[in-house]
């Protein structure tokens, strides 16, 4: 429930606690994922919104039932770096090089009027090669190792620390900062192309890109929010509750 004293709540707390909230903000053009380290009440004289509006959709979105609303905090950690991995990061890798061709044909058929579609072209191209190299990171170094750091609390065998993460708090910087540019360049192309809107003369290639592009965003806060909201502090809290014997 949300009431007037939750503005100071982050924004990033309101989508751990009930994901439903993600679309509320969406609507208000509200970054969850990366910028969701903001409170409510921030964020309400920064970006100028009515306050009154945001807070009543917050409560409506949260008394609305779904099924979908799955409580992803409750998760043990191991079920949702899996989870990550064989939705979120599957997602990217099936995806990208799909949405690449449709951008390619649509900036091929249509860049000549719509010269943005060449910027967004370029963006995603960057998002999707960035991305997988991001997604390989995690799931050879950091995924790992906080696999160890969770064996370690039953048997007690302290994992060897890989290079670089002497202190969890530098890799988790790192892919946060990753996720921070993601977020800039998904913004930027929902900019380009007027939140996902087809163009009058767009055809049926052009809505599909255009589709998915707005899936692919959709999917990547999602994505996002579980690893910098819920993964990451949780990772950090266990890593740091490890005695330090190893190096
Ligand atoms: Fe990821
Ligand atoms: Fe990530």
């Amino acid at each position: 429930m949300v009431s007037t004293s939750n503005t100071q709540r982050k924004i990033q707390e309101f989508v751990a606690d009930d994901y439903r909230t993600a679309e509320v903000f969406s609507k208000y053009g509200i970054d969850f994922c990366c910028r969701g380290n903001r409170t409510l009440e921030e964020v309400i004289a920064k970006e100028k919104i009515n306050g009154e509006d945001l807070l009543n959709d917050l409560a409506n979105a949260s008394q609305a039932s779904t099924a979908q609303n799955i409580d992803y905090k409750s998760w043990p950690l191991d079920l949702l770096m899996d989870y990550i991995e064989k939705k979120h990061h599957r997602y990217v890798a099936e995806k990208s090089p799909v949405i690449n061709f449709y951008l390619d044909k649509i900036a091929r058929v249509h860049g000549e009027r719509h010269p943005e579609l060449f910027e967004i072209k370029k963006l995603f191209k960057e998002s999707a090669e960035d991305l997988l190299s991001h997604i390989k990171e995690e799931e050879n170094m950091f995924f790992p190792y906080i696999r160890e750091v969770l064996e370690a609390k039953s048997t007690g065998n302290i994992p060897k620390k890989p290079e670089g993460y002497e202190n969890i708090d530098n890799p988790i910087a790192k892919l946060m900062e990753e996720h921070d540019d993601e977020g800039v360049r998904h913004r930027e192309i929902a900019k380009l192309s007027n939140n996902y809107t087809m163009p009058e003369d767009g055809c049926n290639t052009y809505k599909v890109a255009f589709k998915m592009l707005k899936d692919f965003q959709d999917d990547l806060h999602l994505h996002i929010h579980l690893e910098n909201n819920i993964l990451f502090l949780e990772a950090k809290k266990l890593a740091d509750s490890l005695p330090s014997t190893a190096n």
